[in-house]
């Protein structure tokens, strides 16, 4: 399925451009075999930002929400739409007060020679070639502008792809693509339903000590409890995942419920449902020391994105023709697709979310 597949003697091709996964994406066996940089007790996992700005607002009422130790960790792909200095620099303003991995859009923007890979996507076979190019073209104008402003390129040097983060008991591994490949596809929907692939992946966590794996890349969201714990990619952050739900979606992995959350799943431990009681309300726990994993949604002030996005690409532009429809009323995509097994959607209640504004086109 993935655009890694081609051979290597053909990378330097240019109709491989977006296709191709560049030789050095690949992430060494040992990647997640050391010690967490960090421990928490919730941890944020924001992949595909993708230049919104607004994004990393709701995020910080988000943050803002929760007590213990918090950290953030953005896998990649945090710029895209920012093709404008001063939207660029606004984001990385923000970045500052987290840990930033490198995606393939920012890995290709730090590339000094032009290997003809595009932006680095290494889109599968089912996304067609105009997509591909139009995605080519976006990157090529972050490319052309950051020429210009070299030292916005600056602190994107040297960012690694990856992290191991402790929440609770529990080493959490985080890459933006798989893995195996910073642009691979081995973490999309299509392939974690594969048995094969499942095994592999347990196998793989085992042989890591990692209880939760999580991704981005694929801009669509899937989850899954495997043997060994579980897979979450949570599509975007800064566009909307799902069918008129006009907000992006991050991971949470807590040592307690988000009571905003999505969706979720719980990792070695006993989910109890109204097993505390607290000041006449109810909670969640685990017995035992597990962790809770779950999609959140990030409700950012979607009008003003939406304007944001149309002073920046006109209609005819990549972005525009590419993006437009997905970012005004979301993919096709219901919230179903994405639970691929022992995930549960949360309680309606619990679904509100933070957020500037209800964010759903119709009600319900
Ligand atoms: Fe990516």
């Amino acid at each position: 399925m993935s655009g890694c597949a081609t051979d290597a003697e053909m990378r330097h091709s240019s109709e491989d451009a977006g296709r191709v996964c560049p030789a050095d994406y690949r992430i060494g066996v040992s990647a997640f075999s050391g010690r967490p940089e960090l421990s928490c007790d919730t941890l944020f996992v924001v992949g595909g930002l993708y230049g919104n700005c607004f994004a990393l607002d709701a995020l910080e009422l988000l943050i803002a929400a929760e007590s213990g130790s918090v950290h953030v960790v953005l896998n990649g792909d945090i710029h895209w739409f920012d093709c404008l200095p001063e939207d660029f620099s606004e984001i990385e303003r923000h970045v500052v007060s987290y840990r930033a991995l490198a995606g393939n859009v920012e890995l290709e923007l730090c590339r000094s020679d032009d290997i003809g890979v595009g932006c680095g996507c290494a889109y599968p076979d089912c996304t067609s070639d105009a997509v591909v190019d139009r995605s080519n073209r976006i990157h090529a104008m972050l490319g052309s502008m950051l020429t210009q402003h070299p030292e916005l390129k600056e602190p994107l040097e040297g960012r690694t792809c990856t992290a191991v983060v402790r929440v609770g008991n529990h080493r959490v591994a985080i890459t933006h693509g798989d893995e195996k490949l910073v642009a691979g596809w081995e973490c999309s929907r299509d392939s974690l339903q594969d048995a094969e692939r499942q095994n592999e992946l347990s196998a793989w966590m085992r042989a890591n000590g990692v209880s939760v794996l999580a991704t981005t890349h694929t801009c669509a969201p899937a989850a899954v409890v495997l043997d060994a714990g579980a897979v979450i990619n949570n599509g975007a952050a800064g566009m909307p995942n799902f069918l008129a739900a006009l907000y992006g979606l991050v991971t949470r992995v807590g040592v307690a419920p988000s009571p905003h959350a999505l969706y979720r799943a719980c990792v070695d431990g006993v989910f109890v449902r109204d097993a505390v009681r607290v000041d006449k309300s109810t909670r969640d726990r685990i017995d035992g020391d597990g962790v809770f994993v779950e999609a959140v949604p990030l409700r950012y002030d979607h009008d003003a994105y939406l304007r944001w996005f149309d002073s920046t690409w006109p209609a005819e532009s990549p972005a525009a023709l590419s993006y437009r429809e997905r970012i005004v009323q979301g993919p096709t995509d219901e919230v179903a697709d994405a639970l691929l097994g022992g995930f549960e959607v949360a309680d309606k209640e619990d679904t509100s979310g933070i957020g500037l504004r209800d964010t759903h086109i119709t009600s319900d």
